[in-house]
């Protein structure tokens, strides 16, 4: 067993595990924080999203011990415009996937305004326009079973262009 401090959602906890327990377990079955899903537990559907020092990661790939010290947030922790621009826009049928998609689009937005290219960006040098293209791309990594893309594109979209207009 380890004992590791961590910050989450403003909290400070110690836990103590072992060291081969996911991120994402101990959030889920250690502190009971369940928003952040288990789609996969392999990297490949995004459901486990959270941010680690405003970083969106998998947290089902990362060791818990690794993040000690970390400040993270889930889904429970989020107080964003992102999560009514979803309801408005029809992000979500089950809203399986939701928690994951609204973190990782928090971090999305971040990494765009830091300049941070996609594979879809001409121009590497700026950072450019967050089109329709640009968002699809960086959110690939996040999969919604029911289908929910476009609303989801719609309600990114809306927050980015409100923090356009903001600045
Ligand atoms: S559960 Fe982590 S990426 Fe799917
Ligand atoms: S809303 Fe059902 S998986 Fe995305």
């Amino acid at each position: 067993m380890v004992e590791i401090s961590m910050r989450v959602n403003g909290a400070d906890h110690v836990l103590d595990i072992p060291p081969q327990v996911s991120l994402l377990d101990a959030l889920r079955e250690r502190l009971g924080l369940t928003g952040p899903k288990k789609g996969c537990d392999q990297g490949a559907c995004g459901a486990c999203t959270v941010l680690a020092d405003g970083e969106r990661i998998n947290s089902c790939l990362g060791l818990a011990v690794q993040y000690a010290d970390r400040e993270i947030t889930t889904i429970e922790g989020v107080d964003d415009p992102l999560q009514a621009a979803f309801v408005r826009n029809d992000g979500l049928q089950c809203g399986y996937c939701t928690p994951g998609q609204i973190c990782s689009a928090i971090g999305m937005l971040a990494e765009h305004k830091d300049g941070a290219p996609s594979a879809v960006t001409e121009d590497v040098t700026e950072s450019g326009e967050l089109t329709d293209e640009e968002i699809k791309e960086r959110m690939s990594g996040n999969l919604c079973r029911c289908g929910a893309y476009n609303g989801i594109v719609s309600a990114i979209q809306e927050v980015a262009s409100q923090q356009e207009v903001s600045r």
